[in-house]
Protein backbone atom coordinates (compact mmCIF):
# COMPACT_ATOMS: atom_id res chain seq x y z
CA UNK A 1 0.00 0.00 0.00
CA UNK A 2 1.54 3.41 -0.81
CA UNK A 3 1.20 5.95 1.82
CA UNK A 4 0.53 9.61 1.02
CA UNK A 5 1.34 12.31 3.12
CA UNK A 6 -0.84 15.64 3.33
CA UNK A 7 0.79 18.44 4.86
CA UNK A 8 -2.33 20.99 6.16
CA UNK A 9 -1.98 24.71 5.57
CA UNK A 10 -3.79 25.44 8.53
CA UNK A 11 -0.86 25.28 10.46
CA UNK A 12 1.26 27.43 7.70
CA UNK A 13 1.40 31.17 7.87
CA UNK A 14 -1.49 32.22 5.76
CA UNK A 15 0.33 35.63 4.96
CA UNK A 16 2.75 33.04 3.21
CA UNK A 17 0.73 30.88 1.91
CA UNK A 18 2.62 30.10 -1.91
CA UNK A 19 5.97 29.92 -0.15
CA UNK A 20 4.85 27.43 2.67
CA UNK A 21 3.08 25.04 -0.24
CA UNK A 22 6.64 25.47 -1.93
CA UNK A 23 8.11 24.18 1.28
CA UNK A 24 7.08 20.97 1.01
CA UNK A 25 6.69 20.51 -2.95
CA UNK A 26 9.30 18.13 -3.23
CA UNK A 27 8.44 15.75 -0.22
CA UNK A 28 4.83 15.83 0.04
CA UNK A 29 2.00 14.20 -2.04
CA UNK A 30 -0.93 16.73 -1.44
CA UNK A 31 -1.91 20.16 -0.16
CA UNK A 32 -4.39 19.59 2.04
CA UNK A 33 -6.56 22.77 2.64
CA UNK A 34 -8.92 23.23 5.51
CA UNK A 35 -11.96 25.21 4.80
CA UNK A 36 -14.09 26.57 7.15
CA UNK A 37 -17.20 28.69 7.39
CA UNK A 38 -17.61 29.25 11.13
CA UNK A 39 -20.84 27.67 11.20
CA UNK A 40 -20.24 23.92 10.95
CA UNK A 41 -17.12 24.68 12.79
CA UNK A 42 -16.72 27.31 15.32
CA UNK A 43 -13.65 28.78 13.04
CA UNK A 44 -13.28 30.81 9.62
CA UNK A 45 -10.48 30.36 7.17
CA UNK A 46 -10.58 30.37 3.65
CA UNK A 47 -12.58 29.95 0.96
CA UNK A 48 -12.75 29.57 -3.33
CA UNK A 49 -10.92 32.84 -3.71
CA UNK A 50 -7.69 31.53 -2.30
CA UNK A 51 -8.33 27.93 -3.24
CA UNK A 52 -8.62 29.46 -6.60
CA UNK A 53 -5.17 31.86 -6.16
CA UNK A 54 -3.78 28.40 -4.51
CA UNK A 55 -4.45 26.28 -7.31
CA UNK A 56 -2.44 28.70 -9.84
CA UNK A 57 0.53 28.96 -7.45
CA UNK A 58 0.62 25.47 -5.86
CA UNK A 59 2.74 22.54 -7.46
CA UNK A 60 1.12 20.00 -5.45
CA UNK A 61 -2.74 19.20 -5.80
CA UNK A 62 -5.31 20.54 -3.63
CA UNK A 63 -6.91 18.59 -1.45
CA UNK A 64 -9.68 20.63 -0.12
CA UNK A 65 -11.51 19.30 3.41
CA UNK A 66 -14.53 21.32 3.54
CA UNK A 67 -15.94 22.02 7.26
CA UNK A 68 -19.23 24.05 5.75
CA UNK A 69 -22.91 23.58 6.27
CA UNK A 70 -24.40 23.12 2.66
CA UNK A 71 -21.61 21.29 0.79
CA UNK A 72 -24.23 20.46 -1.96
CA UNK A 73 -24.39 23.73 -2.68
CA UNK A 74 -20.41 24.53 -2.61
CA UNK A 75 -18.27 21.17 -3.19
CA UNK A 76 -18.54 21.56 -6.97
CA UNK A 77 -17.23 24.82 -7.20
CA UNK A 78 -14.23 24.12 -5.00
CA UNK A 79 -13.47 21.03 -7.85
CA UNK A 80 -13.83 23.54 -10.47
CA UNK A 81 -11.88 26.13 -9.19
CA UNK A 82 -8.94 23.36 -9.31
CA UNK A 83 -9.49 21.21 -6.27
CA UNK A 84 -7.78 17.60 -7.13
CA UNK A 85 -9.90 16.20 -4.25
CA UNK A 86 -12.73 17.37 -2.60
CA UNK A 87 -14.41 16.20 0.75
CA UNK A 88 -17.50 16.97 2.57
CA UNK A 89 -18.47 15.92 6.09
CA UNK A 90 -21.65 13.40 6.19
CA UNK A 91 -22.73 15.28 9.11
CA UNK A 92 -23.47 18.27 6.75
CA UNK A 93 -24.29 17.30 3.74
CA UNK A 94 -28.55 16.64 2.62
CA UNK A 95 -27.53 14.36 -0.83
CA UNK A 96 -24.79 12.50 -0.24
CA UNK A 97 -24.85 10.81 -3.62
CA UNK A 98 -26.17 13.53 -5.62
CA UNK A 99 -23.29 15.90 -4.14
CA UNK A 100 -19.97 12.85 -4.55
CA UNK A 101 -21.61 12.48 -7.94
CA UNK A 102 -21.44 16.11 -9.12
CA UNK A 103 -17.38 15.85 -7.40
CA UNK A 104 -16.52 13.65 -9.93
CA UNK A 105 -18.33 15.06 -12.51
CA UNK A 106 -16.60 18.03 -12.24
CA UNK A 107 -13.36 16.38 -12.62
CA UNK A 108 -11.92 16.02 -8.93
CA UNK A 109 -11.78 12.98 -6.49
CA UNK A 110 -14.82 12.71 -4.22
CA UNK A 111 -14.16 12.17 -0.64
CA UNK A 112 -16.45 11.91 2.36
CA UNK A 113 -15.17 12.86 5.66
CA UNK A 114 -17.03 11.48 8.97
CA UNK A 115 -16.39 13.30 12.47
CA UNK A 116 -15.24 11.12 15.72
CA UNK A 117 -18.37 10.30 16.93
CA UNK A 118 -20.10 9.71 13.16
CA UNK A 119 -20.38 5.86 12.52
CA UNK A 120 -19.52 5.10 9.08
CA UNK A 121 -22.08 2.24 8.86
CA UNK A 122 -24.72 3.74 7.27
CA UNK A 123 -22.99 4.63 4.52
CA UNK A 124 -21.11 1.51 3.76
CA UNK A 125 -23.63 1.15 0.23
CA UNK A 126 -22.04 4.52 -1.03
CA UNK A 127 -18.66 3.15 -1.33
CA UNK A 128 -18.85 3.30 -4.96
CA UNK A 129 -19.85 6.79 -4.83
CA UNK A 130 -16.48 7.37 -3.18
CA UNK A 131 -12.90 7.82 -3.75
CA UNK A 132 -11.27 9.03 -0.61
CA UNK A 133 -12.79 8.20 3.49
CA UNK A 134 -11.13 10.97 5.59
CA UNK A 135 -11.67 9.77 9.17
CA UNK A 136 -11.38 12.91 12.12
CA UNK A 137 -9.01 12.02 14.49
CA UNK A 138 -10.22 15.50 16.60
CA UNK A 139 -13.14 17.52 16.47
CA UNK A 140 -12.93 19.18 14.06
CA UNK A 141 -12.45 22.98 14.11
CA UNK A 142 -8.72 23.86 14.79
CA UNK A 143 -5.29 22.55 14.23
CA UNK A 144 -2.85 21.87 17.24
CA UNK A 145 -5.33 19.05 19.48
CA UNK A 146 -4.18 16.17 20.86
CA UNK A 147 -4.46 12.79 18.39
CA UNK A 148 -7.86 11.00 19.76
CA UNK A 149 -7.18 7.32 20.06
CA UNK A 150 -10.71 6.08 20.66
CA UNK A 151 -10.69 6.61 16.75
CA UNK A 152 -8.50 3.46 15.89
CA UNK A 153 -11.27 1.32 15.97
CA UNK A 154 -13.31 2.70 13.13
CA UNK A 155 -9.91 2.99 11.34
CA UNK A 156 -9.51 -1.13 11.11
CA UNK A 157 -13.35 -1.21 10.67
CA UNK A 158 -12.75 1.42 7.64
CA UNK A 159 -9.92 -0.25 6.20
CA UNK A 160 -12.24 -3.74 6.04
CA UNK A 161 -15.03 -1.97 4.44
CA UNK A 162 -12.62 -0.49 1.45
CA UNK A 163 -10.69 -3.78 1.06
CA UNK A 164 -14.21 -6.14 1.16
CA UNK A 165 -15.39 -3.47 -1.48
CA UNK A 166 -12.44 -3.76 -3.85
CA UNK A 167 -12.15 -0.56 -5.53
CA UNK A 168 -9.66 1.86 -4.86
CA UNK A 169 -10.55 4.09 -2.05
CA UNK A 170 -7.84 6.33 0.09
CA UNK A 171 -8.66 5.98 3.54
CA UNK A 172 -7.53 9.45 5.11
CA UNK A 173 -6.66 10.41 8.98
CA UNK A 174 -6.67 14.12 9.93
CA UNK A 175 -6.05 15.59 13.53
CA UNK A 176 -3.05 15.03 15.42
CA UNK A 177 -1.18 12.89 13.22
CA UNK A 178 2.80 13.61 14.29
CA UNK A 179 6.10 11.68 14.23
CA UNK A 180 3.99 9.91 17.74
CA UNK A 181 0.62 8.46 16.12
CA UNK A 182 0.93 8.19 12.72
CA UNK A 183 2.46 4.60 13.29
CA UNK A 184 -1.22 3.65 15.03
CA UNK A 185 -3.01 5.47 12.68
CA UNK A 186 -0.80 3.09 9.24
CA UNK A 187 -1.25 0.01 11.56
CA UNK A 188 -5.08 0.28 11.78
CA UNK A 189 -5.08 0.75 7.73
CA UNK A 190 -5.33 4.61 7.03
CA UNK A 191 -3.01 5.10 3.97
CA UNK A 192 -3.39 8.71 3.45
CA UNK A 193 -2.29 11.21 6.59
CA UNK A 194 -3.24 14.72 6.70
CA UNK A 195 -0.29 16.45 9.32
CA UNK A 196 -0.36 20.45 10.23
CA UNK A 197 1.54 21.20 13.44
CA UNK A 198 3.85 18.14 12.61
CA UNK A 199 5.09 19.68 9.50
CA UNK A 200 4.66 23.07 9.95
CA UNK A 201 5.76 23.45 12.84
CA UNK A 202 8.50 21.81 12.71
CA UNK A 203 11.91 23.66 11.82
CA UNK A 204 12.07 21.43 8.64
CA UNK A 205 8.77 21.28 6.62
CA UNK A 206 9.88 19.01 3.88
CA UNK A 207 12.21 16.52 6.16
CA UNK A 208 9.17 16.33 8.66
CA UNK A 209 7.05 14.85 5.70
CA UNK A 210 9.98 12.53 5.05
CA UNK A 211 9.54 11.00 8.47
CA UNK A 212 6.09 10.63 8.58
CA UNK A 213 6.33 8.69 5.39
CA UNK A 214 8.95 6.27 6.50
CA UNK A 215 6.98 6.09 10.10
CA UNK A 216 3.93 5.43 8.49
CA UNK A 217 5.33 3.16 5.81
CA UNK A 218 7.29 0.96 8.01
CA UNK A 219 4.40 0.59 10.43
CA UNK A 220 1.91 -0.51 7.85
CA UNK A 221 4.61 -3.14 6.43
CA UNK A 222 3.37 -7.00 7.47
CA UNK A 223 5.66 -8.21 10.05
CA UNK A 224 7.37 -11.49 8.89
CA UNK A 225 7.19 -12.82 12.32
CA UNK A 226 3.53 -13.54 12.61
C1 LIG B 1 -8.88 20.52 11.68
C2 LIG B 1 -8.35 20.27 10.30
C3 LIG B 1 -7.02 19.64 10.22
C4 LIG B 1 -5.93 20.37 10.94
C5 LIG B 1 -5.03 19.35 11.53
O1 LIG B 1 -10.27 20.59 11.69
O2 LIG B 1 -9.24 19.47 9.54
O3 LIG B 1 -6.67 19.41 8.86
O4 LIG B 1 -5.15 21.19 10.11
O5 LIG B 1 -4.05 20.00 12.26
P1 LIG B 1 -3.06 19.17 13.19
O6 LIG B 1 -2.27 18.28 12.29
O7 LIG B 1 -2.24 20.24 13.82
O8 LIG B 1 -3.89 18.40 14.17
ZN1 LIG C 1 -8.56 18.93 7.51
Amino acid sequence: MSMQIAPSLLAADFARLADDAYAVSETADWLHVDVMDGHFVPNLTIGLPVVEALHRHARLPLDCHLMIEQPDLWAVQYAEVGARNVTIHAEAVSAPIRTLRNIRAAGARAGLAFNPSTAIDPYEDLLSEVDMLLLMTIEPGFGGQDFMDLVLPKIRRAREAIDGHGGEIWLQVDGGVSEHTIERCAEAGADMFVAGTAVYGSDDPAAAVKMLRDLAEAAARPNPAT
